[in-house]
């Protein structure tokens, strides 16, 4: 139901002490967008970086109901924050287009969080694509970051000090590689061979799309020097992450929420671990 076998690594991970909150004012001056910013990780990290006075926090989301309700909850608190709720469905490349468009507004980006993400479950699922023709995980969780970060490039290059944080995960570790290593060998590109039906496989494809990333990210710190380009692990945390898994009380069911209850952090920790790499 949640995966696995996972390596010790992932257990020593979540059972060491995170560092400690970021505290002060380390958003001051900044203009910072986060996506996914209405559930789990990133709505705890949104919280946090509220507290963290930045000139400007954009919430990109898509569903801009949830997004204007967790600002009337954040304003509450900080009634003098400068917030924007702006919708942007990772799954619509033209929406990434006219998001990229309507946020020139703000003149400039300093941090941009790629956080939104799915996980489509560890069963046997079918191959579902968008309207695109993308294979879903793959646009959502690594092609979409990768376009919204190469169109707000113009925004992100007016700052002083561009940061790109996208929220990866350690199950990169646990992702079979035979998909990128056999279009390699093939000379087929990467884009195709996630896209493949054939090849599609739902029980790893989130560790697959997590492997992806980490390469990506990791070329863009080497391929755009003048931005600080980092990949966060929130580690296992309670979150609507496994909002389409088959919960099930069969034994092995009920054996595999306890396991997810006894490892997993709270989201408001897991968010630590953004919040630090923005700070
Ligand atoms: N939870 C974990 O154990 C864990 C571990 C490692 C890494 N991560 C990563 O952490 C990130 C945040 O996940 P989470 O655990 O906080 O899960 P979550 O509670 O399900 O939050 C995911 C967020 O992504 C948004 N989203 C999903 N599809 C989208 C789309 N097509 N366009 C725009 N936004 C979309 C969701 O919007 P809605 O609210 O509208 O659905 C939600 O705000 C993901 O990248 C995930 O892979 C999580």
């Amino acid at each position: 139901m949640f995966g696995g076998p996972y390596p010790w690594s992932l257990y020593c991970g979540q059972w060491s002490i995170l560092p400690p909150a970021p505290k002060g004012n380390y958003l001051k001056d900044k203009v910072v967008v986060i996506t996914g910013a209405t559930s789990g990780v990133g709505l705890e990290a949104s919280k946090q970086f509220a507290d963290a006075s930045p000139e400007q926090l954009i919430f990109a989301v898509r569903s801009v109901e949830a997004g204007e309700k967790l600002l009337g909850q954040i304003r509450k608190a900080h009634p003098n924050l400068q917030d924007k709720v702006m919708y942007l469905d990772l799954t619509d490349l033209q929406n990434i287009k006219d998001f990229s468009e309507a946020i020139k507004v703000f003149g400039r980006v300093d941090i941009l969080i790629n956080n939104a993400g799915i996980n489509p479950n560890f069963d046997e699922g079918p191959y579902k694509s968008t309207k695109d023709g993308y294979e879903r995980v793959f646009q959502t969780n690594v092609l979409s970051p990768f376009l919204t970060t190469l169109l707000l490039l113009p925004l992100l290059r007016k700052s002083s000090d561009p940061k790109v944080i996208f929220t990866g995960s350690d199950v990169h570790h646990i992702a079979p590689s035979d998909l990128i290593e056999t279009a390699l060998q093939n000379g087929q590109s990467i884009i195709s061979a996630y896209n493949d039906e054939g090849k599609y496989h739902n029980p790893t494809r989130y560790y697959e799309s997590k492997l992806l990333l980490q390469i990506l990210s990791r070329n863009l710190i080497k391929t755009l020097p003048d931005i600080t380009t980092i990949n966060v692990n929130p580690g296992l945390a309670m979150t609507n992450l496994g909002r389409d898994f088959n919960l099930s009380l069969s034994p092995s069911g009920i054996v595999g929420i306890l396991w997810f209850v006894a490892n997993a952090r709270s989201a408001s920790k897991a968010a630590r671990n953004l919040t630090s790499a923005a700070a």
